[in-house]
């Protein structure tokens, strides 16, 4: 989760807490775009939904621990900052996510 200086004021619902089991992703739809949620042990974590190497869709990757492996070909990314994790030359836009109760909210637009 981000720090609350970082947080953009306007966020959207876009899943409840148990429909995204720890370890695993789901897309969500936030108007046109769509992002990735990750549940890393109960922290929730998003990022727009298309790998930067040609479009794949990294909720359809493999998680392991904060990790992403996009699952067309391969690219790792950070879940936390959306970094990938072989250099600097690619990375993905994060939002930021806030939960309350039971509901997962993801900012409207991404982080810088
Ligand atoms: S589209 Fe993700 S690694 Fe190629």
């Amino acid at each position: 989760m981000m720090q609350s200086d970082e947080l953009p004021s306007e966020f959207v619902r876009v899943a409840s807490a148990a429909e995204v089991r720890p370890g695993t992703a789901r897309a969500c739809a936030i108007g046109e775009r769509e992002v990735a949620l990750f549940n890393v042990d109960g922290e929730f974590f998003a990022l727009e939904n298309t790998c930067p190497h040609q479009g794949g869709p990294i909720a359809d990757g493999t998680l392991e621990g904060t990790l992403v492996t996009c699952p067309w070909h391969g690219w790792c990314f950070d879940v936390r900052t959306g970094k990938m994790t072989l250099g600097e030359f690619a990375s993905i836009d994060r939002y930021a996510v806030r939960q309350a109760g039971r509901e997962i909210y993801v900012s409207l637009e991404p982080v810088a």
